[in-house]
């Protein structure tokens, strides 16, 4: 096993927000079945369904769930019928397998973060769309991943097409506040670092090299400058990396995980675990030992925190944070999510939890036989 290297930050943070990025809106998955995702989401995530759109609420070749729980807002939609929107998403399903397809930031004027970013380098995907409700047009980002900017002119509904669904009231144990980070894998980083500091102006905010001797990843995070957007983007450096087995079954790059904050992770992991949801496996030794000295003084019982799996990570001297990974979610072993929670002044990823997370990770691919 050898070494993690990490410096942080490695550079200045300035307080720019050239394209005036609020936060992330929602994210857009193209999935197999809508229905079923729904399910999937409600069922293990607690979240409620939200809104819900077809042919007949005026939907073009597709149908899509909205659901969601506080700020997080997961777009499910699948195709339907025949024309051109249909026909992309069955070749992104037929390409990628079921995955992400849209990181879609909210901003305080959709026509000029539109322009600005087509100014600053990026690449238009899709045209802007304005009317009393709405203004939103995507650009082209790592992979076929593509960014939106969404404008909310009128609160209280997704979207043309979109009809409202009773949720009810979000009282269960499960509590996703905001989405805390998306991470993307690449197979070259620096390129995308750049495109996030130049399109977007976000700041170089850490930076890992990560070798567990048997698989490598180096890692660059960029951050808006004011750190409610944060972006780990990976690459990998070695052939079996887990890294590269993403590249391989997501033929390409795309994102790897999404991160949702919570309050209370022992109360949500609980819940989710009840629910079925399976995490990496953590092996008893996590909590032995070296444990104590590396987290020191937790507000958790440890011994809580061991029975549920959680991970936990010391990153400045008055903050750490609790995670725990999911299982690749999908068919192909593409996408997990990251249930997280800060206490204090917590700015890490889980940076002394890689190898943990590695070594998991890797009994995973050995189980699958490509390690
Ligand atoms: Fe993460």
């Amino acid at each position: 096993m050898s070494t993690t290297f990490f410096e942080k930050p490695v550079v200045t943070r300035t307080s720019a927000n050239p394209l005036g990025l609020k936060g992330i809106d929602h994210i857009e998955f193209i999935v197999d079945q809508a229905d079923a995702w729904r399910d999937f989401f409600t069922g293990k995530y607690g979240m409620s369904v939200r809104a819900y759109g077809d042919a007949g609420s005026g939907l073009q070749g597709r149908r899509a769930w909205v659901v969601g729980q506080g700020r997080v807002n997961f777009l499910l939609a699948e195709p339907q019928g025949r024309g051109p929107e249909a026909d992309f998403m069955r070749g992104h399903l037929d390409r990628h397998g079921c995955g992400v397809r849209d990181v879609a930031f909210r901003v305080k004027d959709a026509r000029r973060a539109f322009a600005e970013a087509q100014r600053r380098g990026a690449t238009a995907a899709r045209g802007l769309y304005e009317d009393a409700a709405i203004v939103h047009g995507a650009i082209a980002a790592y992979g076929d991943t593509v960014h939106s900017f969404v404008e909310r002119r009128r609160h209280g509904e997704f979207g043309p097409g979109y009809v409202n669904q009773p949720g009810g009231i979000d009282d269960r144990d499960i509590n996703f506040a905001m989405i805390d980070h998306v991470v993307a894998n690449v197979e070259h980083m620096d390129p995308w670092v750049r495109y996030y500091q130049e399109v977007f102006g976000f700041d170089l905010y850490m930076h890992f090299d990560i070798n567990t001797g048997r698989s490598a990843l180096m890692s660059k995070v960029v951050s808006s400058t004011d750190g409610w957007v944060k972006m780990p983007i990976n690459e990998p450096s070695s052939a079996n990396s887990q890294i590269q087995e993403f590249l391989d079954q997501y033929r390409g790059p795309g994102v790897q995980h999404i991160a949702l904050l919570t309050p209370d992770i022992v109360a949500t992991i609980e819940e989710m675990r009840r629910m079925g949801q399976e995490f990496l496996d953590v092996p008893d030794s996590y909590y032995d030992g070296e444990f104590d000295k590396r987290v020191g003084q937790i507000d958790e019982d440890k011994d809580l925190l061991k029975a549920l799996r959680i991970l936990v990570d010391r990153d400045t001297d008055d903050g750490y944070l609790l995670q725990l990974f999911t299982k690749c979610v999908f068919t192909r072993p593409t996408l997990f999510f990251e249930v997280i929670q800060r206490r204090g002044n917590s700015l890490g990823f889980g940076e002394g939890n890689f190898r943990a997370l590695f070594e998991a990770i890797e009994r995973e691919q050995a189980k699958r036989g490509t390690l």
